[in-house]
C-alpha cells in the first residue's frame, strides 16, 4: 500500500481551475499527473461526468495518483507515457479533440523527497535523477562521461549557471580519481568550487536544474507539444501550462504569442517570417505567479508561473495577412497534432487503467 496520506498542495490550484474551467461532461486530458493534486479537483469538478486522460513518464508517481484518485472516481485513464505522445495517445482512445489540458512541468515533490531518486543536492542518494526508470542515461552517467566542453554547455545552457566552466572543471579533474557517485558528492564539489551559500539559494541548485533538464531532455520538443497541445482543443477549449523556471517559461510564452497570432521574431514587418494567425487569446496577460499565502504553505511554488490560453472558434480566428506563404504556415500549425512520428522511446505495455 502506497502513502498517499502525506500532505500534498498542488501548485496554483484555484487559478488552475478557475482558467481551465471545467466543464461537466468535457474531456480533460492532466499532461503531468504527478501526485494527482490537480487531477483530483478537475475529477470532482468533473462530477463523475466526462473523463480524465492522465499522463506521467514517472510510473511511481502513477500509482501514488491511482491510490489517490480510485477510491472515488472512476472517469479517469491513468498511461505511463511522456506528454509528447499526446497527439499519438488521442486518437488511439477514440479522441478526437480537448475540452482542457493541463501540463505542470518539472518534477514532483514526491520525487524531490526520494533520495534514492537522485533529484535533490540536500539528501544523499545515487545521482540518478530520472523521471522515467526506462530512460538509460542518468545523472552519473553524464558527469562522469562527457567532456569538459559539453559539460560545461550543459550547465551554463539549462542552468545559467556562471562558474559552468569552472564547475566542468573540477569535474573532470574529480573523476580522474573516483566517479562521482552521490548527490551530495556532487553538491559538496560545487560548493568548493563556488563558495558557500550566500544567500538562500544552494550553490549547487543551478547544476541540479542542469543536469535533470539534459537527463530528462525536458526541454527538447516542448514547443513542438504545447503546439500541437493547441491543436488538439475543441473550440474554447483552453491549454493551462505552469512552469518552473525561465527557460520553459520563454518557451510556453513564445508558443503562446505565435499562437495567438503575434510576431515572436521581432523583424521589420517586411521580413517577418511568423504565421501571425490567431488561433488562441491569450487569458493571462502577464503569468499568474502564487501569492506570499501560497508560497508560505508551499515554498517550492514560489518560482511557479501559469500561463493559460483558450483556443478560438473559427469565426473568431483573424489572418493579419493573407499571402500564400502566411496561410500555409498557419494551417500547418493548426492540424501538426496529425504529422508526429512515433518516437523511438515510446515505452511499451505502459497502459496502467484503472
Ligand atoms: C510538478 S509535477 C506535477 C504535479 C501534479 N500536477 C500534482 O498535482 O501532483 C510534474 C510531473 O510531471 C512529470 N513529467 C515531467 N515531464 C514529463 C513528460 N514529458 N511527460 C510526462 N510526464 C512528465 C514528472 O514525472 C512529475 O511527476
Amino acid at each position: 500500500m502506497i502513502d498517499t496520506a502525506v500532505e500534498h498542495i498542488p501548485v496554483l490550484l484555484s487559478q488552475v481551475l478557475e482558467f481551465l474551467q471545467v466543464r461537466k461532461g468535457g474531456i480533460y486530458v492532466d499532461c503531468t499527473v504527478g501526485l494527482g493534486g490537480h487531477s483530483e479537483e478537475i475529477l470532482r469538478q468533473l462530477e463523475g461526468s466526462g473523463r480524465l486522460i492522465a499522463l506521467d513518464r514517472d510510473k511511481e508517481a502513477l500509482e501514488r495518483a491511482r491510490e489517490r484518485l480510485r477510491s472515488r472516481y472512476q472517469n479517469f485513464q491513468l498511461f505511463h507515457e511522456n506528454f509528447k505522445n499526446l497527439p499519438i495517445i488521442l486518437p488511439q482512445l477514440g479522441v478526437q479533440c480537448l475540452d482542457g489540458c493541463l501540463v505542470d512541468l518539472g518534477v514532483s515533490s514526491h520525487q524531490l523527497d526520494s533520495p534514492e531518486r537522485g533529484f535533490s543536492f540536500q539528501l544523499k542518494g545515487p545521482l540518478d535523477m530520472r523521471m522515467d526508470k526506462h530512460q538509460k542515461s542518468t545523472a552519473a552517467d553524464l558527469v562522469n562521461q562527457l567532456p569538459k566542453e559539453r559539460l560545461a554547455e550543459i550547465l551554463w545552457r539549462y542552468g545559467e549557471e556562471k562558474a559552468a566552466r569552472r564547475i566542468a572543471a573540477a569535474i573532470v579533474q574529480r573523476r580522474k580519481t573516483a566517479k562521482l557517485r552521490t548527490t551530495t558528492e556532487l553538491a559538496e564539489l560545487v560548493e568548493q568550487v563556488k563558495g558557500h551559500a550566500q544567500g538562500r539559494i544552494h550553490p549547487a541548485t543551478r547544476v541540479f536544474q542542469a543536469l535533470r533538464i539534459e537527463v530528462n531532455q525536458e526541454l527538447a520538443g516542448l514547443e513542438e507539444f504545447l503546439q500541437q497541445a493547441i491543436g488538439l482543443l475543441a473550440p474554447r477549449g483552453r491549454l493551462v501550462a505552469i512552469s518552473f523556471h525561465s527557460l520553459e517559461d520563454r518557451i510556453v510564452k513564445t508558443v503562446f504569442q505565435k499562437e495567438a497570432g503575434k510576431c515572436v521574431c521581432f523583424r521589420p514587418p517586411e521580413f517577418c517570417t511568423c504565421p501571425r494567425v490567431e488561433n488562441v487569446q491569450i487569458l493571462t496577460k502577464k503569468p499568474v505567479t502564487p501569492d506570499p499565502e501560497q508560497i508560505m504553505r508551499n515554498p517550492r511554488a514560489r518560482s511557479a508561473k501559469l500561463r493559460a490560453v483558450e483556443k478560438l472558434k473559427t469565426g473568431d480566428r483573424r489572418q493579419e495577412e493573407t499571402g500564400d506563404r502566411r496561410l500555409e504556415t498557419g494551417a500547418r500549425s493548426q492540424n501538426s497534432g496529425a504529422r508526429i512520428q512515433e518516437p523511438e522511446s515510446r515505452t511499451q505495455n505502459s497502459e496502467l487503467r484503472t
